[in-house]
């Protein structure tokens, strides 16, 4: 475990990463090319990420080494100077809303001090989530959505008519979405995108109280960092559907498969996470070209000071 901080400089580093690969990310939005989009972002990811004085290691990114050519898990990246930083990454959160121009896609990133990232596999996992402000274990990951959904309301000092949960709108989430209605909860579905699903539960804004339901582990990595900088709380537990996918949490060096993580066992030291919209969402504005000018909206958050900074940047087109 580490119980470094980095350096803060880092953190206008971390917005031009997510910059630059939104704008790039964007030019394919609604040209319906997932895979374009998202190499476009993952190529101006990596370009950025190498042209830093820091000594780092893609710990979340783009999948094995055999199976992706760019940011794959292990790939070092920086000059291999200064800070040894595990990044995890999403160049493009939202490959479908991308493709699809739809709401929320983001470029997403977390840095954290080496050796303090889970290297959360490939997989899916079990995730429930709540904003800040609750008592620790308010929230249960083996407890039913109306279990969860009653103890928030009760800590919360509501109704759970009044608690609205957050869910991927998948036919895997039937019961998880019955057993919240069941209690006369909201549910709030999303199409993609649960990095911001998670992260919309520290924002009063967006109405949203809880989060649950299942999807990728290394967006859980990711989710992970942003709670850690604003609070809240987090659980989740892998999904393996095959040998295959229990081979590769073996390979990242997983051996407990049924351990339930919480938010500090996922992000062990203070971390900073940034994410740029791609496309206009809850969480952040999207891309825009006016006047000749790109227009960027970026989230920067700093969990060593629990700082958290909206960065709009404009620049010729
Ligand atoms: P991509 O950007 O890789 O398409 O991921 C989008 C996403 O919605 C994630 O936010 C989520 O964790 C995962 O896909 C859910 O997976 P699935 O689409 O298989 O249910």
């Amino acid at each position: 475990m580490s119980s470094e901080v980095l350096d803060r400089n880092l953190i206008m580093d971390a917005v031009r990463v997510c910059e630059v690969a939104a704008i790039a990310a964007w030019k394919l939005a609604g040209r319906g090319d997932e895979k374009a989009a998202d190499q476009a972002a993952v190529d101006a990811m990596r370009t950025a990420l190498n042209d830093l004085d820091i000594d780092g290691e893609i710990v979340i990114g783009e999948g094995e080494r055999d199976e992706a050519p760019m940011l794959y898990i292990g790939e070092k990246v920086g000059k291999g100077k200064g800070a040894k930083i595990d990044i995890a990454l999403d160049p493009l959160e939202g490959t479908t809303l991308t493709a699809k121009a739809m709401a929320n896609a983001l470029a997403v990133m977390a840095w954290a001090p080496k050796g303090s990232l889970l290297n959360a596999p490939d997989t899916y996992m079990d995730k429930i989530a709540c904003g800040p402000g609750y008592p620790a274990g308010a929230i249960d990951l083996d407890k039913s959505p109306a279990e969860n959904v009653q103890a928030l309301a009760k800590a919360k000092g509501v109704d759970p008519s009044e608690i609205t949960v957050c869910v991927l709108d998948r036919p895997r989430h039937a019961d998880i979405i019955a057993s919240v209605r069941s209690v006369g909860a909201r549910v709030h579905l999303i199409t993609d995108g649960d990095v911001a699903g998670v992260i919309n539960t520290a924002d009063p804004d967006t109405g949203v109280d809880l989060y649950v339901g299942q999807g990728g582990a290394p967006e859980g990595v990711l989710a992970c960092a942003a709670l850690k900088c604003v609070g809240g709380q987090f659980q989740g537990r892998l999904v393996f559907r095959n040998n295959d996918e229990k081979a590769r949490a073996a390979r990242v060096g997983i051996t407990d498969f049924d351990k339930k993580y919480d938010l500090h066992e996922m992000v062990r030291a203070d971390a900073i996470f940034a994410a740029t919209g791609v496309t206009k969402g809850a969480l952040l504005d999207g891309v825009t070209v006016s006047g000749g000018f790109v227009h960027t909206h970026t989230l920067v958050m700093n969990s060593a000071t629990h700082t958290v900074r909206e960065v709009r940047m404009k620049r010729p087109a």
